[in-house]
């Protein structure tokens, strides 16, 4: 099991690029209902996402369980009215009596163990109010084919993902984004879900 506190400290985060997601700036500019917010973001780490989801003029939460990260998440200016929490996205303690106009996934679907997989979907359902939705960018390929398959990050595939999701979700739109972080070029998928 990955120690993400222990990577933070280390500076052991290949993933972290300075900027947020192209395929959210790409949805962004698209648009989509978000809703009046608040919008969560779990897995957030340094917060890049957060802060270009901020524009929109919606409170903001990212949500990390790494206490380095939100320590540095905290750090940068603030945009808009985001706020940064440490704590588990799988664990209904933390989402007592909590709902959010929108999620928005990227890279922490994908960072935790594939097992788990049912109770992000469970999770996503239930901090999400009627109408909610949920957005995200998933990594479907992260291993050229022959590369030893070792994640985090885990792929997926949209047939799975809509297994997932279903239960509580129907897809309204899903889609290679046309921008990505250099690497990840063709290897993800947008999909925007609907609560039901
Ligand atoms: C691969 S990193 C991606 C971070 C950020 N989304 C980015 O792209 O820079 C995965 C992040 O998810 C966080 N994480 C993993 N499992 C989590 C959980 N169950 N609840 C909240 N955060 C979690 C880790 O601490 C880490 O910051």
């Amino acid at each position: 099991m990955t120690d993400w506190e222990k990577r933070y400290q280390l500076g052991d985060t290949p993933w972290e690029k300075g900027m947020a997601a192209p395929p959210l700036l790409e949805v962004l500019a698209k648009g989509a209902d978000w809703g009046a917010g608040p919008i969560l973001v779990p897995g957030c780490g340094l917060g890049h996402d957060v802060r270009a989801l901020a524009t929109l003029e919606a409170p903001v939460v990212g949500l990390d369980l790494s206490p380095t990260a939100v320590e540095r998440a905290r750090e940068f200016p603030p945009v808009g009215a985001e706020v940064y929490e440490l704590g588990n996205f799988l664990d209904p303690a933390w989402r007592a009596g909590r709902k959010f106009s929108a999620v928005w996934e990227h890279t922490c679907f994908c960072a935790i163990d594939p097992s788990e997989r049912g109770r992000y979907a469970e999770a996503a359902a239930a901090c999400l109010e009627q109408g909610g939705l949920l957005a995200g960018v998933f990594f479907l390929t992260p291993f050229d084919p022959g590369e030893a398959a070792c994640g985090p990050p885990f792929a997926t595939t949209v047939e799975e993902l809509d297994a997932w999701f279903s239960p509580w979700f129907e897809r309204i739109d899903g889609w290679v984004p046309g921008a990505a972080y250099p690497g990840r070029e063709s290897r993800e998928w947008i999909g925007l879900y609907r609560k039901r």
